[in-house]
């Protein structure tokens, strides 16, 4: 059960700092990069993940919300993020990229927005490290969790298998205290958090609950 704030909802003018107040208790650091095409917003890009990676204690997962991340993506990865997702509504030539993420030493993410089937997506499974199931549309922080993927996400694990197996797999949008527990009953093993952790009061206490309320559920499900 991995736990992935995401800067998103932290103060850009004090990254280093806010970093910092999770560096202890989380185990990645999420940076969504947004380019105003592929979602409707804009955040940072290179530039700043490359003075991140200087200040932060954490490794980097780099989400590329990006129209064109077979160009882009090559570049997270060898700068040092340890982990890079492309998204499959994006990519032109996935197993190209997700191959060079690779081979420049990190994980290869792929992501799937909430109206996006993972079927077609299946053959690619032996390319990816991670599967990112995007729980909100993208391109914002602080939306409402969206209860229509949680179908996907137990498709998803059956697909992927065990969760002691090599793909991990990730939601992101709306994780909370109220929703991360359906998220980990359902089969996820990795969730980033944005508000529920940047918009409490106390960031690592946060995270250290968000982690016991998810091993609780799987703990809790009834074996089938
Ligand atoms: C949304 C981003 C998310 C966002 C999550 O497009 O991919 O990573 O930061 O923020 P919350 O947790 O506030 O929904
Ligand atoms: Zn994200």
């Amino acid at each position: 059960m991995q736990i992935a704030p995401s800067v998103l909802a932290s103060d850009f003018a004090r990254l280093a700092d806010e970093a910092a107040a999770v560096a202890d208790v989380a185990d990645w650091l999420h940076v969504d990069v947004m380019d105003a095409h592929f979602v409707p917003n804009l955040t940072i890009g290179l530039p700043v993940v490359k003075a991140l990676l200087k200040h932060a204690a954490l490794p980097l997962d780099c989400h590329l919300m990006i129209e064109d991340p077979d160009r882009w993506a090559p570049g997270y990865a060898e700068a040092g993020a340890r982990n890079v997702t492309i998204h499959a509504e994006a990519a032109a030539a996935p197993v190209r990229t997700l191959r060079a993420i690779r081979a420049a030493g990190a994980r290869a993410g792929l992501g799937i927005n909430p109206g996006t089937a993972i079927e077609p997506y299946a053959d690619l499974l032996p390319e990816v490290d991670m599967l990112l199931l995007m729980t909100v549309e993208p391109g914002f922080g602080g939306q409402h969790f969206l209860d229509l993927v949680l179908p996907k996400i137990r498709r998803a694990r059956a697909l992927i298998g065990d969760r002691e197996g090599s793909v991990w797999l990730q939601v992101d949008g709306g994780v909370d205290d109220d929703t991360i527990g359906r998220c980990a009953e359902a089969g996820a093993d990795m969730f980033v958090a944005g508000t529920a952790v940047f918009g409490a009061t106390d960031p690592a206490a946060a995270v250290i609950d968000l982690r016991e309320i998810a091993l609780r559920a799987v703990r809790d499900a009834p074996r089938s």
